[in-house]
């Protein structure tokens, strides 16, 4: 019993990690840092590396001049997020891993400055060193942002070891991104329902919500 328990959350777990694309791809994906301490530079958060230790991290720099950190994602290309993964450092000797972390958010824009925010830490403690939230938004942009700096520290900072993101391709929604949007005029619809925005139906006489078929 409880091994067909087991098998069955893992099956729960394939089903629900495969649903969406993951689009950042080593080469092809380009990653900036506001600032960067020594050599850990912002590629290496978009270099398909997952280990977790500083080594193979990037940093932002410790300067007490700092106000902002960041690191930007340009996916070069616009896309359907639905979440956004990052793993952070678990190197630190003091277990304090993810002391520089609470209070961060995601940011997002199809331009190289943030236009809007997708998600927003309300500062949690004890956040663990793999996070993935719920970011639903187009975009070709994608800032991890932190201006909370740690009790420790004079600057915040960010220590980001690799970035996922997931959604679909612009016009597609659903498991797998295998349904096409009906006639929104935004051109995109929600990536879990359908549903077009409040901009509506392309033309009029499509059904409201879907715009999928005429009256
Ligand atoms: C990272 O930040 C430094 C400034 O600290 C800058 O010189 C460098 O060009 C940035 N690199 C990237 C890839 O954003
Ligand atoms: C850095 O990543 C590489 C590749 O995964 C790994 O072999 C190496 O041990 C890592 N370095 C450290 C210090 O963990
Ligand atoms: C990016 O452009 C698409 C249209 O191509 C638009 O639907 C979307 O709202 C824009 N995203 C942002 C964050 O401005
Ligand atoms: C964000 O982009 C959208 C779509 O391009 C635009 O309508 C909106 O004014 C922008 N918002 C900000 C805060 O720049
Ligand atoms: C989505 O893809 C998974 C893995 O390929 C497959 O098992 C599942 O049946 C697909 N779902 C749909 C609705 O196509």
């Amino acid at each position: 019993m409880g091994l067909f328990l087991v098998v069955f959350l893992a099956y729960l777990f394939i089903v629900k990690t495969t649903t969406y694309n993951q689009f950042v791809r080593k080469g092809t994906t380009v990653a900036t840092n506001s600032s960067q301490l020594g050599t850990y530079k912002a590629s290496r958060a978009v270099d398909e590396n997952f280990n977790q230790h500083i080594i193979n991290c990037s940093h932002t720099s410790a300067n007490c001049n700092i106000k902002e950190a960041w690191l930007r994602i340009n996916l070069r290309k616009v896309y359907s997020i639905k979440s956004v993964k990052f793993w952070y450092r678990t190197d630190r000797r003091d277990g304090k891993n993810t002391i520089r972390l609470p209070g961060y958010s995601i940011l997002v824009s199809n331009e190289s400055w943030p236009n809007s925010s997708c998600y927003r830490d309300p500062v949690s403690p004890n956040l663990p060193s793999i996070n993935e939230n719920e970011c639903l938004a187009t975009t070709q942009y994608i800032w991890i942002y932190q201006s909370h700096k740690s009790s420790e520290d004079c600057a915040p900072m960010l220590e980001i070891c690799e970035v996922q993101v997931y959604g679909c391709d612009v016009g597609f929604y659903g498991e797998n991104c295998s349904k096409a949007c009906g006639l929104c005029k935004s051109g995109t619809c929600d990536i879990m329902t359908g549903q077009c925005d409040e901009l509506g139906c392309a033309l009029p006489g499509f059904q409201a919500s879907e715009c999928i078929g005429s009256l």
